[in-house]
């Protein structure tokens, strides 16, 4: 069995599991009670909360924990307009967010907000002269992703970090969902962000767990009232068993970082070679430094994208189109939409995805399997190897 669908979601790791089992035996108390019980929980939680805000840089109180990445990323994108609406009612995002970015925004528009979506070139990538000229004085957010989910193209991180250095009262948000773990931690805890979005279950954490980085001094209302956990941000009791577990995870993310990057980097190389050059394949994702080493999205023109993937399933490969939340509603994707690859060929993408488990060995036999299979795609494929054309 070849797993290549990291960025749906992973396996949880043994010692994670391990970790949540642990805990949720041992130490099951409510954070929030004040007996003994109560203590070990929140001495645990706090200690949790520490382990992850060192390994990013952060100080333990810029951590907050959240359901997942969906949760992080409407939390701040509503949390900033509510916090800020008599300052301002613009935000700005990019046309290739994930749809809980894009979801939320679309909700505040309904509600008032204007949001400027910027649009991005052939890599999917944004403009940093369009997001100068975006900028008004009634901007409350800038949100940027920073890895896309669907071909793995890196944002200009840095350069926007640098432009919103004029604006010191702009939010600026990074969901960096992709981006965890793929070499570009600097680029995402910059100088100058202000909030970032992160989900366990994308680095072998269980499902349901995340947390949020906000920059101290910074401030966004609670989307969950309750009973005030989360220093009044987030109230709920804390998913304790998962929290542990997923500090764990980002520890064991973390370790030895490079050579795990250089790895998934030389299997999507591996891959990307060998189909490039096949006629009926469009590759979206570049093999180079503005793109992350774990994700590879190309095309087999005249064969839906579905095709492929069960196609690939009967040889025990499990791949996916270009999104999970997109695969089951049999919708192009939106960042090939963006891009303007048109309709028939982006229903036809496929996407690959690594993690730091995965082997060349692995590559080599999707390789094989690919060159199998691709005489069936031929066959089935209703355009020409000579129409249109690599993007
Ligand atoms: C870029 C990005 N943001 C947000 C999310 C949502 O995360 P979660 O599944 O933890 O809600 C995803 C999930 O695929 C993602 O890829």
């Amino acid at each position: 069995m070849i797993y290549f669908d990291n960025s749906a979601t992973t396996q949880s790791a043994p010692d994670v599991v391990a970790t949540y089992d642990k805990v949720s035996h041992q130490i099951w108390g409510n954070p929030s009670s004040l007996h003994q019980f109560g203590e070990q929980a929140f001495n645990l939680l706090e200690q949790s909360r520490k382990q992850i805000a060192d390994l990013l840089g952060a100080s333990q109180s810029e951590i907050l924990f959240t359901s997942g990445g969906t949760e992080g990323d409407n939390w701040v994108v509503k949390g900033t307009a509510i916090e800020k609406r008599a300052f301002g009612n613009h935000l700005i995002t990019t046309a290739v967010e994930h749809p809980a970015i894009h979801n939320s925004m679309e909700q505040l528009k309904q509600l008032g907000y204007e949001v400027t979506y910027l649009p991005v070139d052939e890599h999917g990538r944004i403009s940093i002269d369009d997001l100068k000229a975006a900028i008004r004085p009634t901007t409350i957010l800038v949100s940027v992703m920073a890895v896309n989910n669907e071909i793995g193209t890196i944002q200009p991180l840095t350069e926007v970090a640098d432009v919103l250095k004029d604006y010191p009262k702009i939010h600026f948000h990074i969901d960096a969902v992709q981006g965890i773990g793929k070499g570009i931690q600097d680029m995402i805890m910059n100088d100058r962000v202000d909030y970032v979005t992160f989900s366990g279950h994308k680095f072998h954490a269980p499902r349901g767990i995340g947390f949020i980085y906000a920059r101290r001094g910074r401030k966004i209302a609670p989307l969950l009232t309750g009973g005030g956990q989360e220093r009044n941000l987030r109230s709920g009791t804390e998913n304790l068993p998962a929290i542990a577990a997923m500090a764990k995870a980002l520890r064991l993310l973390l370790d030895n970082e490079p050579a795990k990057v250089d790895m998934q980097r030389q299997i999507k190389e591996r891959i990307y070679n060998h189909v490039k050059d096949f006629p009926l394949v469009t590759t979206f994702s570049e093999d180079n430094d503005g793109f992350a080493p774990h994700i590879l999205c190309f095309a087999i023109r005249g064969v839906r994208g579905e095709t492929i993937v069960h196609a690939f399933e009967e040889h025990q490969i499990y791949i996916s189109t270009t999104s999970a939340c997109s695969s089951k509603k049999h919708l192009a994707s939106s960042t090939l939409t963006a891009m303007r690859i048109p309709e028939d060929v982006s229903t036809s993408a496929i996407r690959i995805s690594l993690d730091e488990h995965n082997t060349l060995a692995e590559a080599d036999e999707f390789n094989t399997v690919f060159d199998q299979l691709y005489k069936q795609f031929e066959k089935l494929s209703s355009t020409t190897a000579d129409e249109p054309a690599k993007a």
